[in-house]
């Protein structure tokens, strides 16, 4: 391998202007994109995951561009012990896409755990071949997941789930993959397995494309202790799924500052300006001006506002939500046919590599 094809893993200003003009292309021609997302199925999403990628991948939906949504239940085995609530997380995962406004009965909207899909992890099997252990070994993202997972053993399936993403995406031939900036090695490494793949045995005719990244515009939302991104692990997350008088006791929990005067300063009082940001979020409403009307009234008066506002905000989603959970079988239906729409394309992307890797009998 010479030094021209070695993973970088940089110029994220690069990555940036060519999301924005992706971005721009796909407003005039979605039909050009196929559109792959994905999450581990580790738990309920929070309003964290809804203003930063939730909403984005509705917003997606709504241009009309098709889109898989995968669940990376595989994933969830490499930096944890517990596989109890796999099934159980697939489906709330998938009730809070479907109540977040995913649609997925438009007919190019799919979700589907990957461990379903045979044909897809078989992709798996030559893509190894294509990336050296020096490379899966200098992963920023897999290093910094090991440290966090706190195992003193790490298991292979850490080193090569970047791999199996790229199995993920190009299994349909993705080739807009929307993800937060901790995604990016996986994408650069996924882009390198398609063009090696394509160098390799598909010289002619290449069968896969090389997917790009679309960077989320969504600003990141902070937890309630104002000093960490939202995250259930750090405890400090409202899930879609809380009720009302939970979100109000939460909200109420909130780390705020001496200061009694509301304004919006993100970088000298991240507390108060995340809790701004969220009203702004779910009113439509600029962060100075709401900061501006509550002035005075101080940090019990902000408090309220964000209650009442995320209340309304989420009552619809709520509501929906609730009603799926009573109707399991609408819900299981759907993870069913996301998993014949995922096997068919599969199926013929699996064809496609063993024709050209000369395995066909
Ligand atoms: N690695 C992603 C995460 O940890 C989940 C994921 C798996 C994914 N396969 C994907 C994301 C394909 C985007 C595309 O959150």
């Amino acid at each position: 391998m010479d030094t021209q094809e070695q993973l970088e893993y940089g110029t994220f200003e690069a990555t940036l202007e060519r999301s924005r003009q992706l971005e721009q292309d796909l407003q005039k021609n979605p039909g050009k994109y196929q559109v792959l997302t994905g999450d581990r199925p580790t738990g309920r999403l929070h309003i964290g995951h809804y203003f930063g990628s939730l909403q984005n991948r509705v917003r997606l939906q709504k241009l009309g561009v098709p889109t898989f949504i995968v669940i990376a239940d595989y994933q969830v085995l490499t930096d944890r012990d517990t596989f109890e609530n796999i099934a159980e997380n697939v489906k709330q995962l998938t009730i809070d896409y479907i109540a977040a406004g995913i649609d997925p009965t438009d007919g190019k909207t799919f979700i589907f755990p990957h461990s379903h899909v045979p044909e897809l992890n078989q992709l798996l099997l030559p893509f190894l071949t294509l990336v050296t252990n020096a490379e899966l070994d200098r992963n920023p993202t897999v290093k910094e997941e090991i440290i966090a997972s706190g195992q003193k053993r790490i298991n292979a399936g850490m080193y090569t789930y970047p791999v199996h993403q790229a199995a993920d995406i190009l299994f349909c031939k993705g080739n807009v993959v929307p993800v937060g900036k901790d995604q990016l090695p996986h994408l650069e490494l996924t882009r390198t397995i398609a063009r090696r793949f394509n160098d390799r045995f598909a010289k002619k005719k290449p069968v896969f494309p090389e997917p790009h990244p679309l960077l989320s515009q969504a600003p990141i939302i902070l937890g309630l202790d104002g000093s960490q991104k939202m995250s259930k692990s750090r405890n400090n997350a409202i899930m879609l799924s809380a009720d009302e008088e939970e979100t109000a006791r939460l909200i109420k929990k909130a780390k705020t500052d001496p200061e009694r005067t509301i304004t919006y300063d993100p970088e000298n009082r991240p507390e108060v300006s995340n809790l701004l940001l969220l009203i702004s979020l779910t009113t439509g409403r600029k962060p100075e001006e709401i900061a501006a009307e509550i002035g005075d009234g101080g940090a019990g008066q902000l408090k309220k506002v964000l209650t009442e506002s995320l209340n309304e905000y989420l009552r619809p989603l709520r509501a929906r939500r609730k009603e799926l959970e009573q109707n399991l079988d609408y819900v299981r239906d759907v993870l069913r046919s996301g998993i014949a729409a995922a096997r068919e394309v599969a199926v013929k992307t699996l064809e496609e590599v063993r024709e050209v890797m000369n395995m066909k009998i």
